[in-house]
């Protein structure tokens, strides 16, 4: 017998206003083509003035725990996944903690850009096999909107807000491959390449957020094989195989890159969930958007294995096995 965090809800938050491609060609040189063709993205959500990070994280959650029929007094611990939070501390996760109503338990912030939610839910998964906390919110929650430069056109069409949350609960479970919940996660980071993708700002450089600075072309080219290596390093630490996945749900940043990724995995694109080209990129909050909304389109069903896998700033990669 062993523990497993077996996921008990799904939820997710978009905000109200939806940008379209077209918008972009009124203020740059580029185009809803261009967009689409190197990107897979149409449309993007962004938070409204005043909407913030834990307002939608605080949505994705509350979502989450009415499908997991519980409340906020059965969870002992919130894991945010941000790299754009409301102040530079607390943390996001116990802003939501506070807004659920909960004075128990404990939460804090991962931050590994847009591997951040496979980072979370790596980490809550650790504290339920060790025994920390029997029920977790694990959310990925970002407003990158506010930290685009509206001049590049090269990184402001790709990025959008958003957020969703998963909840996990540890479960007695035979300790096979067969066993619903995490089987198995591969995480990896390489500081070298940090030039590819940062913000060129913060606390104790500028003093200030910053904005959004990214080599896309060089980093496209670390994506898929890292992103697979990840992927069939977590699958073998499962003790399952490519064959038998039923749905990767990848970090959501380039459709080229989802199908690359997959390709070499000799996955169909059919077991693929794909929502780029609704959502943009959200970095963290990217995985659990794509995992709710494929709950919800009657793709991810009980018992299905799930791949998630990212790479983002840092470099920072990984993947999370999990049966649903
Ligand atoms: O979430 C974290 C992980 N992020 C990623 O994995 C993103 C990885 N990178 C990518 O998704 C792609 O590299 C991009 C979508 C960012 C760019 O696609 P690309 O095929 O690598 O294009 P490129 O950067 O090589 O640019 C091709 C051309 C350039 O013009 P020249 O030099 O060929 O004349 C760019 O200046 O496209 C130009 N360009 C644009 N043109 C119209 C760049 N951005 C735009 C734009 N509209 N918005």
């Amino acid at each position: 017998m062993t523990i497993r965090a077996v996921v008990r809800g799904v939820g997710h938050y978009l905000p109200e206003r939806v940008v379209e491609n077209s918008e972009f060609e009124k203020t740059l040189d580029t185009s809803d083509e261009w967009i689409r063709s190197r990107s897979g993205i149409e449309r993007r959500h962004f938070a409204a003035e005043g909407e913030t990070t834990s307002m939608m994280a605080t949505k994705a959650a509350e979502r989450a725990l009415a499908d997991a029929g519980m409340s906020a007094d059965d969870i002992d611990a919130v894991i945010v996944a941000t790299s754009t939070p409301d102040l530079t501390f607390p943390s996001v996760g116990t802003m939501v903690q506070e807004a659920l109503g909960m004075r128990h338990g404990f939460a804090f912030d991962v931050q590994a850009v847009c591997a951040g939610f496979v980072y979370a839910l790596a980490n809550a998964n650790g504290m339920i096999l060790s025994g920390q906390a029997n029920r977790i919110l694990v959310i990925g929650a970002e407003t990158f909107s506010r930290i685009m430069d509206w001049t590049d056109r090269s990184t402001c069409v790709l990025f959008g807000d958003g957020a969703g949350a998963l909840v996990l609960e540890a479960t007695e479970s035979a300790g096979e491959s067969a066993d619903r919940g995490i089987l198995s996660a591969d995480l990896n980071s390489d500081g070298s390449y940090r030039e590819m993708l940062y913000v060129d700002g913060g606390v104790s450089t500028t003093g200030q957020a910053g904005k959004l600075r990214m080599q896309g072309n060089p980093l496209f080219r670390q994506a898929v094989g890292k992103l697979a290596a990840t992927a069939e390093a977590a699958l073998g630490k499962a003790g399952l195989g490519n064959d038998d996945v039923d749905w990767i749900v990848p970090h959501q940043a380039n459709i080229r890159i989802i199908q690359g990724t997959a390709k070499k995995m000799g996955v169909p694109m059919d077991h693929v969930v794909v929502t780029v080209q609704d959502h943009g990129n959200t970095s963290a909050a990217s995985i659990p958007l794509a995992l709710s909304v494929g709950r919800e389109r009657g793709q991810i069903r009980e018992g299905d294995v799930v791949v998630t896998e990212a790479i983002g700033g840092g470099l920072a990669w990984g993947a999370v096995v999990l049966r649903w």
